[in-house]
């Protein structure tokens, strides 16, 4: 207590107690207090808690709690304040009501960018396909959606309003121009399904963006992959184009970590290690400031 009337430095507790003790009234009363004496709270998360109940009242992890220091403390990201539209995870194209055409997207980069944007302060729109990824930070505002139509609505709905737009979704090419509106019996024993393209959404956003927008694009290529990269950077009126390796083993969907090479308008492109989806989306967004105008 002493301490903490003489500290001049930002205070911040972690609270760890047993589920009970947290949803009492005069805890929250005291967290309020705090709160408005400017200290910031972290945590405290779900879980197993010492008592050997579960629910809310688990200490943040230490690494955590480290993470949201640096973050809150850093405070010089110029992504803080800004709006940021995200997309991730990959579209679903119905064929009938139960089956579709997909891609093996996870979400992992898409989520990992809208986390640490909004680490970075950022207010962060995300549109997803559908995922089996949660996040619960208040500053992500998610939107769910399936097919590529429903995430070009979403997109157009949010981008006007928003400074950085990052398109980490693997957005279906084509969908089915027909689909059933029963279930296809099986006994067919062949079938063709005319397919036709979706609206390309961020060359849409590309076409149409405003002086204070920047535009991240992502590009997964099996040949020639600078070059094609290259091309939808300018085709696609792009500020950067992450380029994904499908070739490097941990590289790519599904994995907790990924290789990627950054590509700017009139720069060499710059080739990142195999790291995690976390810290390629910090280095990601790294980038993206240097490319961003001072306040
Ligand atoms: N993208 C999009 N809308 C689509 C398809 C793709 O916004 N209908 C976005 C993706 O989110 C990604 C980028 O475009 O950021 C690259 O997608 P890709 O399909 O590789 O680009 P294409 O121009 O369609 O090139 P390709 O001929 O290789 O398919």
């Amino acid at each position: 207590m002493a301490c903490f009337l003489s500290a001049t430095c930002p205070v911040y507790v972690a609270p760890a107690m047993d589920l009970e003790m947290f949803k009492d009234p005069s805890t929250n009363a005291n967290l309020a207090g705090l709160k408005a004496r400017g200290v910031k709270t972290i945590g405290p998360d779900s879980g197993e808690l010492a008592s050997g109940l579960e629910g809310q009242g688990r200490m943040t992890e230490l690494e955590v709690i480290v993470r949201f220091l640096v973050r809150d403390l850093m405070q010089g990201s110029k992504l803080a304040g800004k709006r940021v539209l995200v997309t991730a995870g990959g579209t679903q194209e119905a064929l009938d009501p139960v089956r579709y055409i997909g891609n093996r997207s996870s979400g992992k980069m898409g989520f990992a960018i809208a986390e640490e944007a909004a680490a970075r302060g950022a207010q962060v729109e995300l549109v997803t396909g559908p995922v089996v990824i949660a996040t619960d930070r208040p500053a992500i505002i998610r939107t769910d959606v399936i097919s590529a139509a429903e995430m070009a609505m979403a997109c157009e709905r949010f981008a006007p309003d928003c400074d950085i737009i990052v398109m980490a979704a693997a957005v279906a090419d084509h969908t089915p121009k027909k689909p059933s509106d029963r279930k296809i019996k099986e006994k067919e024993t062949s079938m063709l399904v005319e397919l036709e393209p979706t609206v390309d959404i961020l060359k849409g956003l590309g076409s149409r963006k405003a002086k204070h927008q920047r535009i991240v694009g992502f590009a997964l290529e099996t040949n020639d992959a600078l070059a094609n990269a290259q091309g939808k950077l300018e085709r696609k009126n792009l500020d950067m184009i992450v380029l994904n390796s499908l070739s490097d083993p941990g590289a790519g969907f599904g994995h907790d970590t990924n290789k990627v090479t950054l590509l700017t308008p009139g720069t060499d492109p710059v080739q990142l290690p195999l790291m995690s989806k976390a810290r390629t989306a910090a280095a990601i967004l790294d980038h993206l400031e240097k490319l961003m105008p001072n306040a």
